[in-house]
């Protein structure tokens, strides 16, 4: 039985989410929350290998094989980092989940949603977040800041604006399906303006499951 608060931040490339997760942490744990931070892929130390091979294989990995991957490494970091936690009653903010397998390999890959989905829930033992906070943008501004960071791009970051559209709709998608779980954010704003909306709904959350 979990007792904490599992957000997860989606989005494409370039949109943001770890700034999000910096401030947010920074305004819990000044609040006295206890907060666990993890990401996919590379949350574990396993999960750091598993990060090298997906992003910056020189290989060629086949669309399957990457799907794998990224649930194996979701199998671990679900398993060792996040249940734990949770069973503490900590807030996990975790940078990326299970929807970015669906954005990615199910549409960016055309693998479809659904085997995606399943092999993705089968991997995290069926762990679904509490709130999932999408930060959108369109991938010319995307791409944009990510030419900025001015760092070599791996395997995704380097593919072609349609992979970028097919992601960015997916998300969309899955946030209109699952309206309850998602707090849809236009990333083009103002960063503090969008630290405070995330912080208004997690503060909201937690008083819910302290009463
Ligand atoms: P990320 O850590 O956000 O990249 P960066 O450190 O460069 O900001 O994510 C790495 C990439 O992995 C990102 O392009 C999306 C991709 N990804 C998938 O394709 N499927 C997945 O299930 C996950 C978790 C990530």
């Amino acid at each position: 039985m979990t007792r904490g608060l599992f957000v997860t931040f989606e989005g494409g490339d370039g949109v943001g989410k770890t700034t999000q997760i910096s401030l947010l942490r920074a305004t819990l744990e000044s609040a006295g929350v206890g907060v666990t931070v993890t990401r996919e892929p590379g949350g574990t130390p396993l999960g750091n290998e598993i990060r090298e091979l997906v992003l910056h294989s020189r290989d060629h990995i086949s669309p399957r094989a990457e799907a794998l991957l990224y649930a194996a490494d979701r199998a671990h970091n679900v398993a060792t980092i996040v249940r734990p936690a949770l069973e503490r009653g900590e807030v996990v903010l975790q940078d990326r989940y299970l929807d970015s397998s669906v954005a990615y390999q199910g549409a960016g890959r055309v693998l479809g949603a659904e085997d995606i989905k399943r092999i993705s829930l089968w991997a995290a033992d069926d762990l679904v977040p509490d709130l999932t906070v999408l930060l959108d943008l369109d991938e010319v501004a995307a791409a944009a800041r990510l030419t900025a960071q001015d760092k070599p791009f791996d395997r995704f970051e380097s593919e072609k604006a349609e992979f970028h559209s097919r992601v960015r709709k997916a998300f969309l998608d899955i946030a209109a399906a699952e309206p309850a779980r998602f707090l849809v954010l236009d990333a083009s704003e103002p960063p503090e303006a969008l630290a405070h909306t995330i912080a208004t709904r997690v503060s909201d959350m937690l008083a819910n499951l302290n009463t």
